[in-house]
């Protein structure tokens, strides 16, 4: 049991992690950062399509922005939007000089390919595996930088003394110790929630941990019902299959092998806004016009050679996941859990309403996603205010707190784990309650939404909370008990899982990604405000928050 003290403390080590690190000790901060999995495991690595940024000369920030604001369907922040848009173009070029191999055109400019949503193409990006470039890029310069990362480490709770975050409470997994880490200033960069979902894209560790810890010590969470659901996720396994594709001039195609966008978005066809492609999907499937409850992305005509090029992750994961060579044929695809719009609600600088507590990337809710979050503005995200949180983080740091936390904290946090060691077996499994949210939430928290599906997965969701507090861990020795690990993530995710039904309740109107079956229009006289959760020990506590707009009034969304 030991304690450590740094200024500042971020808690994820993907690529809002990796960026506020650079950028908190580039501002002078004694850094540490502290990550579940190794670095490079992190969810960033996912990342296929590529990263947006108004970076040629005939394209502008603003055009940039007003896309990312109709698409969050008019939810988005304003201030914060333009703060993403305005600084994305200097951080790509930043990137690249870091050493990300960006694609280039036959000209030997950065060369860019659309996605949807936008009026123009601005995804700058490295074939398929853009996060993954990116990721590796930014680990190298914390291997140069020297910053301390707490590698395989885990935050059971975050300490708060005085109304001020002072660091977190972990366990190191490879040795089963408790130890305190102190600060002066916190950042929440775990990623998203997206396995609360059964299937999702995302990684096992998406796992809701910084949400629900930001949530228990006391600061709220926004925007919760948005959750995105990807037009391409793979039959089965839910695997992503980049939009990119699109965006290099695949199609969707039903049984009929009818390109059937052009009902639905007869101008941006495949590249219409994703909330908007995955209903007309959806709508194809319910209406039968499916295949085994799917549609088709069709990439034959592409042809070999671009496929080659851009398009090789996405080929093999055809072949090895379901026998499909999309040079040959299409390949089946339906509307996939992928991402989290909402999370721990902070401001442009990344810090929460909790003094001494910030948060950049999926986790947060900046809002700059709003409602439905385009395509290739998520890395964006991470970056821009991962950096920016950084920075705030290390100004704030100079000036500390008066006491730090001792070692105190974590005696008690080993009691803690100690009763969930010692909780008797009852047969139940982590495991099955896991899966069985994940299906509940898959099926009645979904693309169409209604009263009576959303009321029922609260009820089942609180049904499994019960279910939770009482099932036991099966392994009970110290070092790497990922049993023990996976039972204190189900309790992140049901709380997460439980935000996302209550505020999806809670708005009475379809915006987005949140459409309801039973109120199918955008009501901007009685919904144009953010939902907000707060912890109370019966459960959150709904509130709202205004939207900021600046300059750009809300319109009917086309595409
Ligand atoms: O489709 C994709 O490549 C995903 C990108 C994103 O969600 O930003």
């Amino acid at each position: 049991m030991a304690v450590f003290q740094h200024d500042v403390l971020i808690i994820g080590a993907g690529l809002a992690g990796m960026r506020a690190g650079l950028s908190a000790q580039a501002a002078g901060a004694d850094v540490a950062i502290i990550s579940k999995v190794h670095p490079v495991r992190s969810h960033s690595n996912a990342a296929q399509g590529g990263i947006n940024a108004a970076v040629d000369e005939d394209d502008t920030w603003e055009d940039h922005a007003f896309d990312t604001v109709k698409g969050s369907d008019y939810l988005g922040d304003q201030d914060a939007i333009e703060v993403l848009c305005s600084e994305a173009g200097g951080e790509v070029l930043a990137l690249e000089r870091m050493g990300v191999i960006f694609h280039r055109d036959e000209t030997g400019h950065l060369g860019s390919r659309a996605f949807g949503g936008q009026q123009r193409a601005r995804t700058y990006f490295v074939g398929d595996i853009t996060g993954q470039a990116l990721l590796h890029v930014m680990y190298e310069q914390l291997i140069k930088q020297g910053l301390r990362i707490y590698e395989e480490w885990f935050v059971t709770e975050l300490i708060v003394e005085d109304g001020s975050c002072k660091g977190a409470v972990v366990i190191d997994i490879t040795s089963g110790q408790m130890h305190v880490i102190g600060a002066k200033a916190v950042i929440m960069a775990t990623g998203g929630a997206g396995r609360v979902y059964e299937p999702s894209t995302n990684a096992l560790i998406c796992t809701g941990d910084g949400i629900s810890l930001a949530y228990r010590a006391g600061a709220p969470m926004m925007d919760m019902e948005m959750v995105q659901f990807h037009p391409t996720t793979l039959k089965g396994s839910g695997v992503l299959i980049t939009e990119g594709a699109r965006g290099d001039g695949a199609y969707l195609i039903n049984a009929d092998g009818d390109r059937f966008m052009e009902k639905y978005a007869p101008n941006m066809m495949e590249l219409a806004s994703r909330d908007v492609v995955s209903r007309s999907e959806q709508t194809e499937i319910n209406e039968g016009r499916g295949v085994d409850g799917c549609v088709f992305l069709d990439m034959r005509h592409l042809g070999m050679d671009l496929i080659r090029e851009r398009l090789w992750q996405i080929r093999e994961i055809g072949i090895d996941f379901v026998g499909v060579d999309i040079v040959k044929e299409p390949i089946p695809i339906l509307p996939g859990m992928h991402y989290i719009m909402g999370g721990i609600k902070t401001d442009v600088w990344g810090r929460t309403p909790l003094d001494g507590l910030y948060a950049a990337g999926e986790t947060a809710c900046v809002s700059v996603h709003g409602a439905n979050r385009l395509g290739a503005n998520s890395l964006l995200d991470t970056i821009v205010f991962g950096k920016r949180s950084g920075y705030d983080a290390a100004e704030r740091s100079k000036n500390g707190h008066a006491t730090m936390p001792g070692e105190d904290y974590a005696v008690e946090g080993e009691k803690k784990i100690r009763a969930l060691l010692d909780r008797p077996l009852n047969g139940d499994r982590v495991a099955k309650i896991r899966l069985d949210l994940g299906k509940v939430m898959n099926e009645k928290v979904q693309v169409f939404r209604n009263e009576d599906q959303l009321k029922s997965a609260l009820e089942d969701v609180r049904a499994l909370k019960k279910r939770y507090d009482t099932v036991g861990v099966e392994a009970k020795g110290k070092v790497f008990n990922t049993d023990l690990l996976f039972h204190i993530e189900l309790g992140f995710m049901l709380e997460c899982a439980e935000m996302v039904c209550l505020s999806s309740i809670e708005r009475k109107e379809s915006r987005g990604a949140h459409y309801r079956v039973d109120y199918p229009t955008r009501d901007d006289a009685n919904w144009l405000h953010h939902i907000t959760c707060s912890y109370t020990p019966g459960g959150p506590q709904l509130g709202t928050a205004p939207v900021t707009i600046t300059r750009w009034e809300p319109q009917e969304r086309k595409y």
